[in-house]
């Protein structure tokens, strides 16, 4: 989609000039102030559309409520724009202006909406979704746009990789595309590396695919950095439980849990363009956890980069063991903060659901900033509590820990295990966002699949430094 700047939207030739209702208020077009149904009151999300018969340079005026002007927000614009975007394309709609009543700086949130409500992944389809081809917008902060753009892009990239099948999106193509990445400085470790750096939890769960494993350290190094930052996200390209297989429903998404590492990839792309003044290290454990005659097996005893033993309770909590030794990996970089991103556990899903991740770590004034920086850019994240509890229901009696719990509070326990493998000089925030990488029917903003979670708050969070 590309995004115009003209002198005024309202008067663009196009398909459809998007405009917006506030409760109480009349809009500013005659022809939907005259003709719109009386329950068409400016609520939030209400949409109502009308020809204009050649009386006016778009074919179509829609309009779409935003609910009371007092409480409008980046949020709010976000959300609605990317709803009437959709609208648009059920209206066949190519060319769209948008000229919102409001002195609010609205460019970068309906930049945003438009992308993500224009966003489908449709490459194996024959027959395409119909898109909107052009956006036009005035009175545009430049900057703000040109950070919309560059979001979308990153998010783009994030959902495209988390929807694409296992067989594309392998640990080696993540690393190629990571190798890619503008204004980054990239590292693969392949397997004898990884094995000489003591990675042994991260290995036992990569041998047991044909698909070779592949360690990723991306670096965005600025001049003067005031902090020094590592993102970790899960690369599990695919995961079938290995010996201890998941039943077949649980196994269908499974593609997707590696959209811990999609989304740090798209964090990544954007730096170079954002330029923000903090060193950021991503880094990604990429490989799949499958049943072979190689695989690791319930039982194994296997030890993690900082020399602590994992007994191997059950080999579907893979996650945990890539995630260890690249926690491990990071605080040996000597940084100041850590964030973790991972679709961990089903008990995160059933706990928050589908519009809420999970977050803990070990330093509370941290993960509020992150919870704080989520509400800014309209991601919700909930803590969950880290008890010495959790911790010693994976007590082992022939290593230091089992990679599982009870079958309770299994978020928790896993945020526990992690904790492990942190040091504790370093700031650590985990989120679980098992329940929100992916969703399986359209949801605000997004559409079925991929939604890229973690990506804008990361980056917004990596900006406000
Ligand atoms: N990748 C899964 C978690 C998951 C579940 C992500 C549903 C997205 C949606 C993870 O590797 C896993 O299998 N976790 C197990 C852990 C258990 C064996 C302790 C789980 O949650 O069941
Ligand atoms: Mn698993
Ligand atoms: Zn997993």
């Amino acid at each position: 989609m590309e995004v115009k700047i003209v002198e005024n939207a309202k008067t663009a030739q196009c398909d459809v000039l998007i405009i917006n209702k506030f409760e109480g208020e009349n809009t500013s077009n005659e022809l939907i102030n005259s003709f719109a149904p009386e329950d068409f009151t400016g609520k939030c999300g209400q949409i109502f559309s009308i020809h204009t018969r050649n009386e006016s340079p778009a074919k179509q005026i829609l309009a779409v409520g935003l609910g009371k002007r007092e409480g409008i927000n980046n949020n709010v614009i976000r959300e609605n724009i990317a709803k009437a975007i959709r609208e648009c394309a059920k209206l066949k709609a190519k060319t769209v202006a948008i000229s919102l009543d409001t002195d609010y700086n609205y460019s970068g949130p309906a930049i945003l909406g438009a992308e993500i409500g224009n966003y489908h992944f449709d490459k194996y389809k024959n027959k395409k979704e119909h898109r909107i081809n052009e956006i036009f917008l005035s009175n545009v902060d430049e900057e703000l746009a040109q950070r919309a753009v560059v979001v979308s892009d990153s998010m783009k990239l994030t959902r495209n990789l988390s929807n694409e099948p296992a067989a594309f999106a392998t640990p080696t193509k993540l690393a190629e595309i990571a190798q890619n990445i503008e204004g980054v400085e990239t590292e693969i470790f392949n397997y004898a590396k990884v094995e000489e750096m003591g990675m042994g939890a991260y290995l036992a769960v990569a041998k047991g695919s044909v698909e070779p494993p592949k360690f990723i350290h991306m670096k965005y190094i600025p001049q003067n950095p005031k902090k020094r930052i590592a993102i970790i996200g899960k690369g599990l390209c695919f995961d079938s439980g290995g010996l201890d297989i998941k039943p077949a429903a649980s196994m269908l998404n499974m593609k997707d849990d590696m959209s811990g590492a999609a989304a740090i990839l798209g964090v990544m792309k954007a730096l170079n363009k954002l330029k923000p003044d903090v060193e950021v290290h991503g880094i990604i454990a990429a490989c799949e956890n499958m049943p072979s005659g190689s695989s690791y097996k319930p039982g194994d005893i296997v030890t993690a980069m900082n020399g602590k033993t994992i007994e191997v309770d059950n080999t579907d909590a893979e996650g945990r063991l890539t995630l260890a030794d690249a926690l491990c990996y990071a605080c040996k970089l000597g940084v100041d903060e850590v964030i973790d991103i991972a679709t961990l556990t089903g008990a995160c899903v059933v706990a928050l659901g589908n519009t809420v991740s999970g977050i803990m770590g070990n330093n509370d004034e941290f993960i509020n900033k992150i919870i704080e920086t989520g509400k800014l850019v309209g991601e919700k994240y909930w803590q969950l509590p880290m008890y010495q509890e959790f911790r010693d229901n994976m007590n082992s009696d022939v290593a230091d820990i089992k990679n599982t719990g009870t079958r309770y509070g299994g978020a928790s326990a896993a945020g526990m295990f992690l904790k492990e493998f942190v040091t504790d000089e370093v700031k650590w925030a985990h989120l679980d966002v098992a329940g929100t990488a992916f969703i399986d029917k359209p949801y605000k903003e997004f559409c079925k699949g991929s939604t890229g979670v973690g990506v804008r708050t990361i980056l917004k969070y990596l900006i406000n430094q």
